[in-house]
């Protein structure tokens, strides 16, 4: 090692002339500040509001030497950048393997500075979300089972989207499907994003969430002319993915403006059931009766301002996604009028340790210059658009579930939760994976369970899963609840569908209430009295 190298606790060194700089995570309640110093940590670097608790509060920071606190907006120079996980304290502190030289931190994108944010962490033997709130706190005020959302981990992820967005005009439309929560959408709209909603009800949620008309596109699947025309009505941007309607629509209002849905034929997506862009795919306008729609184009004048694609979710392999993005590249150059090409979603999120994850800077930079680069050859400037829902609620959400009964087989341990299909459909559905995790008692011994629902279907949400000896009346987590968990959700069995929780800046709103028996039968009080006989009684 060269001399002059400042060796520190952990191992690791810096070269003369650059500054170490922690990045916390916004759990962090400023004791790891304590031994910063000790470590070289010259100052920190910290997101959203922990920036402000540190600046409002330089006591929390005894051991370093010139405070540092920065919102991520405006970084200033600095040498080297050390990222640091941060669940526990500095103690322990762990340099991760991601050490940055850079000149100067515009070198650094955003998802530098976004890493090691977690929903829930565990620190000496509790669980907290982020924010420092015990998860067994918020069981305690709000009861299981509950879904619990960290609204800045949806604000994180979203600027993290738009920041790997290198082009002069880009727009991200969340997919609501994920989670149509009214205070979701708040968020998403506070923070500048459209929405992308696949029904007039979704289309009516986001107007009700405050969302402009044209900050929404309708992007349906077969849905009926009528349901279009309410879309039309209501001023939102319509996404046609089907020619019969194209045609019908395009009769009924010559000129108007709209977006088709092409299907690319490309086999992307984790699985079959979220695959939508195949050849045997209902999704979208072939790629191949694309002579049949410039026919409808040109006999009704429809003005074709977008062309839109969604080849399925958990697409594994960027390089497909991009072949994707070639082919309507291709097509585009039929639609001379086009004012957006939107790229639909599919991003990969990870569901457990070294799961693959679409790397979302490095996808955004890619498109971005192919973007930039077609725009250029077209002598006319688009907006990029994409429609993610997983990727900006996924990891922002757990479920939470209590369990009800430890049921020992001859071969197997279950575990039966007071929950089932009915809240989370998941993995019953495709599979899905979701990390599970004894927030009552982490520190147990290790034991196998299959984790059940309480539905008269086999509703098993994980086989033989490795966890902390689970006991009756134990609160179990599920991670990556955020999205298509509560959205999916059902009365099946006539059981009340589960409360939600949103965290704010270190905060927990009740965001909707548990249901009661009158949501059951609310509906249902039509007023008619059928004129059923007694059964007769001996
Ligand atoms: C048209 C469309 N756009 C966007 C999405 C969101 O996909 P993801 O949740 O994988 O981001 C979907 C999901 O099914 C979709 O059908």
């Amino acid at each position: 090692m060269p001399e002059n190298h400042q060796t520190f606790i952990d191992g690791n060194s810096l070269e003369p002339g650059t500054q170490r700089i922690g990045i916390p995570q916004r759990t962090d309640t400023g004791k790891s500040a304590e031994h910063a110093a000790d470590h070289g940590v010259f100052g920190f670097i910290a997101i959203f509001q922990v920036a402000q608790t540190y600046a409002q509060d330089p006591t929390r920071m005894p051991g370093i030497k010139l405070p540092l606190c920065l919102p991520v907006a405006q970084p200033a120079a600095i040498d080297i950048v050390f990222f640091i996980q941060w669940p526990s304290c500095i103690d322990e502190m762990q340099v991760s393997p991601k050490r940055m030289h850079a000149p100067s931190l515009k070198s650094l994108t955003f998802g530098d500075f976004c890493q090691g944010i977690e929903i829930m962490y565990l620190e000496e033997g509790q669980y907290y979300f982020s924010g420092g709130l015990p998860v067994l706190d918020i069981v305690r005020r709000y009861d299981t089972p509950l879904y619990v959302y960290e609204g800045d981990i949806m604000e994180r992820q979203y600027r993290l989207m738009t920041a790997s967005l290198q082009v002069p005009s880009s727009r991200i439309f969340y997919a609501c499907k994920a989670n149509t929560n009214l205070h979701v959408l708040r968020l998403f709209r506070s923070l500048g994003a459209g929405l992308d909603c696949v029904s007039i009800q979704e289309v009516d949620l986001g107007l009700l969430a405050g969302f402009a008309p044209g900050d929404i596109l309708f992007t349906p699947n077969c849905v009926s002319l009528e349901e279009y025309e309410m879309a039309r009505e209501r001023g939102v941007l319509i996404n046609v993915d089907n020619i019969s309607i194209l045609e019908q629509y395009g009769h009924r209002h010559p000129g108007a403006s709209v977006c088709i849905r092409i299907n690319p034929h490309i086999m992307a997506g984790g699985n079959s059931k979220i695959s939508t862009g195949h050849i045997d795919s209902k999704f979208g306008i072939s790629i191949h009766q694309l002579p049949h729609v410039l026919k409808v184009v040109e006999a009704t004048g429809l003005h074709v301002a977008g062309l839109h694609m969604h080849t399925g979710s958990d697409i594994l392999d960027v390089e497909v996604f991009l072949n994707a993005c070639e082919i309507l590249f291709g097509i585009a150059d039929h639609f001379p009028d086009l004012e957006y090409i939107d790229f639909g979603s599919g991003f990969k999120v990870p569901y457990r340790n070294d799961d693959i994850a679409t790397d979302i800077m490095e996808f955004g930079e890619r498109i971005s210059i192919r973007f930039n680069e077609y725009c250029r050859q077209r002598g006319r400037e688009m907006t990029l658009m994409f429609e993610p829902g997983k990727f900006l609620v996924s990891e922002a959400g757990v479920f939470l579930a209590r369990t009800n009964v430890i049921k020992t087989t001859v071969s197997t341990v279950f575990a039966g939760l007071d929950t089932g299909l009915n809240h989370l459909i998941r993995p019953m559905l495709y599979n899905a994976w979701h990390t599970v995790e004894n927030v009552s008692n982490p520190l147990g011994r290790p034991r196998i369970y299959t984790l059940v629902g309480y539905i008269c279907e086999t509703d098993t949400f994980g086989a033989n899963r490795r966890l902390p000896e689970v006991h009756e009346g134990d609160i179990l987590a599920f991670r990556n609840a955020g999205a298509y968990g509560f959205s999916m959700a059902s009365n099946y069995n006539s059981r009340y569908r589960p409360a939600e929780v949103l965290i704010w800046q270190g905060r927990d709103y009740l965001i909707r209430r548990r249901e009661q028996m009158q949501d059951l039968t609310a509906l249902q009080d039509t007023g008619v009295r059928i004129p059923f006989e007694e059964p007769e009684r001996n």
